[in-house]
């Protein structure tokens, strides 16, 4: 368990998951990020750098320059350990089990030795202080990695996981999480709980433009869109024959499967 203490800082945060190998949507972001003057050390990432997308090492390798924090993801974990799989926590024989595979298949290829490297040092927790709140993030739960807490998940899960985090690092007001790539706020007793999803995916919701989230100076949320270049993203996929559904996902903006969503997430009929 590596726990990175970012220290109190300042200023507006940036707070986002998922870049999954999708590089056009990541540039967009720092980019937005470099506009509205935040540096990339209040840059905070969920994990899952890589995953779905055409370009892991272009990601890695972005926040890497950037030095951007980075909490250890299920993807970064299972590819510094050479692992057979992403480690999602999809069920076996499921529809993501099998689309896991190629896009996991190929991450494995492209990853060079000094990338695993790096994934292998990722912190598991950051903490931090801001608006005068201590906050820790973390990628899935506190117990497992690869946990899905979702936006209607019981409130006892939340807490377990929180009372976990207790133990862990002390006192906290706001859990800053990702994994299940869908954004959402939750108040469990008056600890904050943000998800501020994915970047490199949309969150299963008919539309293109992914999710990131901004806390304020004073620690106000504010969930955003990214609009990115999605045509670039898909072509880049197709180029390497990443075609197994996540590519039409990018446009379309649903899930390729949504064996993975609690029923009640789900589309109509899906
Ligand atoms: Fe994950």
């Amino acid at each position: 368990m590596q726990i990175r203490d970012l220290g109190e800082l300042e200023g507006k945060l940036l707070l986002f998951g998922g870049p999954y190998s999708n590089i056009q949507a990541l540039d967009a972001l720092m980019q937005w990020a470099d506009d509205a003057g935040i540096p990339p050390e209040r840059r905070i990432c969920t994990g899952d750098v890589v995953a779905y997308g055409a370009n892991p090492r272009a990601c890695v390798r972005l926040v890497q320059r950037l030095g951007v924090p980075v909490v250890a993801g299920n993807c970064e974990k299972n590819l510094a350990e050479g692992a057979e799989d992403c480690g999602c926590g999809y069920e076996k024989g499921t529809a993501c089990a099998a689309l896991a595979k190629d896009w996991y298949d190929y991450a494995q290829r492209r990853i060079k030795p000094a990338e695993r490297e790096w994934m292998a040092a990722l912190p598991d927790r950051l903490t931090f202080r801001h608006a005068g709140k201590r906050h820790v993030v973390i990628h899935g739960g506190a117990g497992d990695i690869s946990r899905f807490l979702w936006p209607i998940s019981f409130e006892d899960d939340f807490w377990h996981e929180i009372s976990l985090l207790q133990e862990e690092v002390g006192a906290i007001d706001v859990v800053i999480a990702g994994h299940c790539g869908v954004p959402f706020e939750r108040n469990i007793d008056g600890v904050h709980w943000i998800n501020p999803g994915a970047i490199g995916l949309p969150p299963h919701d008919g539309l293109p433009e992914t999710c990131f989230a901004t806390l304020s100076e004073d620690g106000e949320i504010t969930l955003e869109r990214l609009e990115y270049d999605v045509k670039g993203a898909v072509a880049a996929m197709h180029a390497v024959g990443l075609t197994q559904g996540y590519d039409k996902a990018l446009q379309s903006g649903y899930w390729p499967s949504e064996d993975v969503l609690p029923k009640a997430m789900r589309r109509k009929g899906g």
